[in-house]
């Protein structure tokens, strides 16, 4: 692990690692308070965020360690012209790891291409939010204490929601997973990603219309927001806008010890009453993203010390340009990459099938 740019990255074995040390450093914060003293983390965020950006900060100041960075695109170089890839190169000379937000699916590839530092994806356009996913699974593992055998509801913006992807494509590795989706009319989950998924061994899925039919039956319920920013006009994101609400009703249908998960920001798509339930997890989970970056900045930094080298992946080169108009290679001086899996071909920035 020198990077961490897709969930789907990690073993299972890492991604042990990375949630025991988390617990150790719940239960013993002051054993871990100097490990990252002389270390700079640069926060490069050209998309608004408040969680990720100041749980980022103060797991690294939690570590002993300095942040760089900035929070406005606008104020930065980007604003001049610069490309991400020089913007990298010039800020991996002035830090020693880097957590990147970008509107472009593939973005935090491109800056692992270009910087000599790890890379952190702290979210990819609507792509990928591995450290949102290894919150989660901390999360789960604390309060469920499994990652196997769950069946897990996903309501809401299906189509947009990046934390959703991350999440499906972490679950692949463990066993006997069944999601429920429970989509907004217009937010279903990508056709092309869905009939990849059917593939997959480990998982099997069922849609509802709504959650009062999923409730009984959850063990994670995943509420997500409608991504109004991903919409290109706002007639489009209020045609689609979510309506579900989960509300103290629906709360009485769940069992028992069903959780319910939130990346947050919230908008409306819990009423406020649920907060109180025990089973709402979402501030505890929001909490939790504190230590799993703890965890991960000090597993990244000491695999550069010592010169780990991530495999060789057999991606082939090419000038072409990806088709998704959000990818990154269509903005950046890259080639497109692509991979070819099921027999099938994609760009390795954006996981997009390549026609
Ligand atoms: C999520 C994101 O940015 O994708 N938020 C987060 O990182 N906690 C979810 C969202 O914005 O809806």
């Amino acid at each position: 692990m020198k990077h961490c740019i897709n969930p789907t990255d990690f073993t299972t074995d890492e991604i042990k690692n990375l949630i025991m040390l988390a617990e150790d450093i719940i239960d013993n914060p002051q054993k871990y308070a100097e490990s990252c003293k002389g270390k700079q983390l640069a926060t490069l965020f050209f998309e608004p965020s408040t969680r990720t950006r100041l749980s980022f900060t103060s797991a690294m100041l939690a570590l002993g360690g300095q942040v760089i960075g900035f929070d406005d695109a606008q104020s930065s170089s980007v604003a001049k012209g610069e490309t991400l890839a020089d913007t990298v190169r010039v800020v991996s000379s002035y830090s020693d790891i880097m957590a990147i937000r970008h509107p472009k699916e593939g973005a935090a590839l491109v800056a692992s291409m270009f910087g000599d530092v790890p890379i952190i994806n702290a979210g990819d356009g609507s792509h990928s939010h591995p450290t949102q996913t290894l919150t989660d699974l901390l999360t789960i593992h604390k309060e469920l204490g499994r990652l196997d055998n769950l069946t897990i509801g996903l309501c809401g913006d299906l189509k947009y929601g990046r934390t959703v992807y991350s999440l499906i494509g972490a679950m692949q590795k463990y066993q006997n997973i069944h999601f429920v989706l429970i989509p907004a009319k217009g937010l279903e989950l990508s056709s092309e990603f869905f009939e990849d998924l059917k593939m997959s061994e480990n998982l099997s899925f069922s849609s509802v219309d709504s959650l009062e039919d999923a409730m009984e039956y959850l063990d994670v319920l995943y509420m997500t927001r409608t991504q109004r920013e991903r919409f290109t006009s706002a007639t489009e994101y209020d045609e689609c806008k979510s309506k579900v609400i989960l509300s103290t009703e629906q709360m009485k249908l769940a069992k028992e010890n069903m959780i319910v998960l939130h990346p947050l920001p919230r908008v409306d798509e819990i009423s406020p009453d649920v907060d109180s339930d025990p089973r709402a997890a979402y501030f505890r989970q929001a909490g939790n993203g504190k230590y799993i970056r703890m965890s991960l900045i000090l597993t990244l930094l000491k695999t550069v010390e010592k010169k780990i080298q991530a495999p060789n992946v057999p991606y082939k080169a090419s000038s072409q340009k990806c088709l998704n108009g959000v990818c990154i290679t269509n903005s950046e001086p890259v080639s497109l990459l692509s991979y070819f899996s099921k027999q099938r071909c994609y760009c390795a920035y954006c996981d997009d099938l390549i026609k």
